[in-house]
């Protein structure tokens, strides 16, 4: 099968994973129209093309916090890899470093941060943080993180509770039992009932912006919020001296009926006025894609489902193989559109 484009890779893995992972990774909240949202908003987005200024050398790299990526694609953070490759995170991480971009990997990832490190030394990595109402747990993690050499903490802000995700409730979605949120392993008591094995409630719902502040004093590391929509948000997240956004709505996962992100975006780079990097995740899913989140104000996108989909074809290569075609695909689009 000719991979030539993202969708061939989500074609692949919908046939070849188990119905009950494909379903995981697919899901999105209620009747996913947030999710499906954030694809069509690109449809609609034009461009206004110009023509005749030399495009025969383009430099796509770009800065993330001041460490140069090779282009302006990281990988967002998602659980659970084992369900696509036996290899897990430790696969993602390895494709990121050999692509010179950023990888932020999940609290709910099934390898330890100290697999992933030692996986790809020296890759520019960030951690993804969920807070637990086990406060100690998020505060040892946050430090492991640090001392692992990742570059940043990203905490993610809309998720107080689970979304409704109708698929896994129907499936039963649980982890396999080989298969752990090895970075939480000890710290509640396996719960074998629960989808994800924690304790039902183990996040802290009552998180506030004050927390921005507990975070601030456990890390030396660039706090980047992730899950903001609005103008009114990002106003608050520059406020709080955090360093980075990304304009999320987790992939339509959490609150359906919200906007897409590339509609959500535009406000948010007004509101902060240059104060915060703003970056974007949600439906990218070609290269022109990417150079329509870059006009609107973004200083770099993530993909979410699309490196699962790479992963599910040849793990660390497959995840290449995604994040290449991404590239020449963002490459083309800019000198097309002069
Ligand atoms: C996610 N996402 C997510 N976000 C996060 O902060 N921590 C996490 O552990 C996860 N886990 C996760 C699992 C799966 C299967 C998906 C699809 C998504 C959200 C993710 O970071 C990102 O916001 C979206 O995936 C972006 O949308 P696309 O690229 O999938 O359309």
């Amino acid at each position: 099968m000719a991979m030539v484009c993202l969708s061939d890779f989500e074609a692949y893995a919908k046939k070849y994973l188990p119905k009950i992972a494909w379903d995981f990774f697919a899901a999105g909240a209620d009747d996913c129209s947030t999710r499906d949202e954030n694809i069509l908003a690109y449809r609609r987005i034009r461009f206004r093309p110009r023509v005749l200024r030399d495009v025969s050398m383009m430099d796509i790299r770009t800065k993330l916090l001041g460490t140069e990526i090779s282009f302006p694609v990281g990988i967002a953070p998602t659980g659970f890899h084992q369900l696509a490759w036996p290899d897990g995170e430790k696969s993602t991480a390895r494709a990121a470093k050999a692509m010179n971009t950023c990888y932020i990997a999940s609290t709910y990832s099934t390898c330890t941060l100290q697999e992933i490190s030692t996986a790809a030394p020296g890759g520019l990595r960030w951690f993804q943080l969920y807070i637990h109402r086990n406060r100690e747990v998020s505060q040892q993690l946050v430090q492991q993180a640090e001392d692992l050499g990742f570059q940043g903490l990203v905490l993610t802000v809309d998720l107080p509770y689970t979304g409704k995700r109708r698929d896994d409730v129907r499936n039963g979605f649980r982890l396999p039992p080989h298969m752990k949120l090895k970075n939480l392993e000890g710290a509640f008591g396996v719960c074998r009932t629960s989808p994800y094995g924690l304790p039902p409630n183990s996040l802290d719902p009552s998180v506030t912006w004050n927390d921005i502040y507990w975070l601030r004093s456990l890390t030396h590391l660039p706090i980047i919020l992730k899950g903001i929509l609005t103008k009114e948000d990002a106003e608050l997240a520059a406020r709080h001296g955090v360093q980075g956004i990304i304009v999320s709505n987790h992939g339509g996962r959490q609150l359906d009926g919200g906007p897409a992100t590339v509609d959500a975006l535009v406000e948010v780079v007004e509101a902060v006025q240059g104060r915060v990097e703003v970056y974007l995740d949600g439906g990218i899913r070609k290269g022109s894609d990417v150079l329509k989140a870059l006009a609107l104000g973004a200083k770099c996108v993530f993909i979410g489902r699309p490196a699962l989909w790479g992963l599910a074809y040849k793990g660390e290569e497959g995840l290449q193989d995604v994040l290449r075609i991404l590239q020449d695909e963002f490459r083309l689009s800019m000198a097309l559109a002069g």
